[in-house]
C-alpha cells in the first residue's frame, strides 16, 4: 500500500505483513467480542461540532501528563507482545512516542525488555504493572523500573483471571510461536515479519523470562 491515509489504511498493511495468532491477538476480544464490537459502535455515536468564528489565538494541544510536558493528553498504552507484531516494536513504538512527544507505556507483557527499552531510548519512560502472586519477582521487576528511570508505575487492575480468548486459543497464541505446520505455512507468507524476528534477539517476554524463579520458558510462564 503507497498511500496510507487512515487507521484503516494500517489495519490492512498489518493483517497482510503479521502473522495470523499476532493479527489476532491485537484485532479481538473474550467470549463473543460483544464487548469488542460496542468499544467501537460506541466510539461511532461520538460526532465532534465545529465552532467558528472564535478565538483561536494561542490554542495548543501542549499540555502536561503525570508532570511531564506532551505535546497532547494522549499516551501509548500497554500492550503486550508488541515486539511480536514487529520486531523489536517496544523499542520502535518507544522512540516513535520521544519523537512525537508523548508518553509511551511499556507493558510487563512486552517481548522487549525494560532495560531494552530504557537503553535505545533517551527521555523515561512510564511502566505498566500486572500483580503476579510471586511478589519477590514483582519487587524486583519495579526495582528494575526505577533503576531504568521509569517516571511512572502504570497499575492494571482488572485482569484477576485472563479473560477467555477463543481466537488465541485456537491459534495456540505464543511468543515465540511454536514451529507447527500451520504456523510455519503461515509465517511464509509474512516474508518481511521473519527477516525482523530473525535479525532481533528480542522474542519472548524478556521482563519475566530468566527473572521470576522457576520461569525459564513459556509454559513455566503461564502455570
Ligand atoms: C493488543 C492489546 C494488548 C494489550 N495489552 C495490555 C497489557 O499488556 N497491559 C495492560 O495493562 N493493558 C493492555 N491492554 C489494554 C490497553 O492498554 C488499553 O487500556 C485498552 O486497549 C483501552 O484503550 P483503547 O480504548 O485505546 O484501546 C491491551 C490492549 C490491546 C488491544
Amino acid at each position: 500500500m503507497a498511500i496510507i491515509t487512515n487507521i484503516e489504511d494500517l489495519r490492512v498493511l498489518h493483517q497482510k505483513r503479521t502473522p495470523k495468532m499476532f493479527y489476532d491477538y491485537a484485532d479481538s476480544g473474550s467470549w463473543t467480542e460483544f464487548t469488542y464490537r460496542a468499544n467501537e459502535s460506541d466510539f461511532q455515536k461520538i460526532k465532534l461540532r465545529q465552532r467558528v468564528a472564535v478565538d483561536m489565538t494561542n490554542r495548543t494541544t501542549k499540555t502536561t501528563m503525570v508532570g511531564q510536558e506532551v505535546a497532547m493528553p494522549v499516551a501509548l498504552a500497554p500492550t503486550g507482545l508488541t515486539g511480536m507484531q514487529h520486531a523489536d516494536g517496544e523499542i520502535l513504538a518507544a522512540r516513535a512516542a520521544e519523537k512525537f512527544g508523548v508518553p509511551f507505556c511499556l507493558s510487563t507483557m512486552s517481548i522487549c525488555s525494560i532495560e531494552d527499552v530504557a537503553e535505545r531510548t533517551t527521555k523515561p519512560f512510564w511502566f505498566q504493572l500486572y500483580v503476579m502472586k510471586d511478589r519477590d519477582f514483582i519487587e524486583h521487576l519495579i526495582e528494575r523500573a526505577k533503576a531504568a528511570k521509569c517516571s511512572a508505575l502504570v497499575l492494571t487492575l482488572d485482569l484477576q483471571i485472563l479473560g477467555q480468548r477463543h481466537k488465541d486459543l485456537k491459534n495456540g497464541l505464543s511468543a515465540p510461536p511454536k514451529l507447527t505446520i500451520a504456523n510455519m505455512i503461515n509465517m511464509m507468507t509474512k516474508p518481511r515479519w521473519c527477516m525482523g524476528m530473525a535479525m532481533t534477539p528480542r522474542r519472548t517476554f524478556r521482563n519475566i523470562v530468566g527473572h521470576a524463579t522457576g520461569v525459564g520458558n513459556m509454559s513455566s510462564l503461564s502455570s
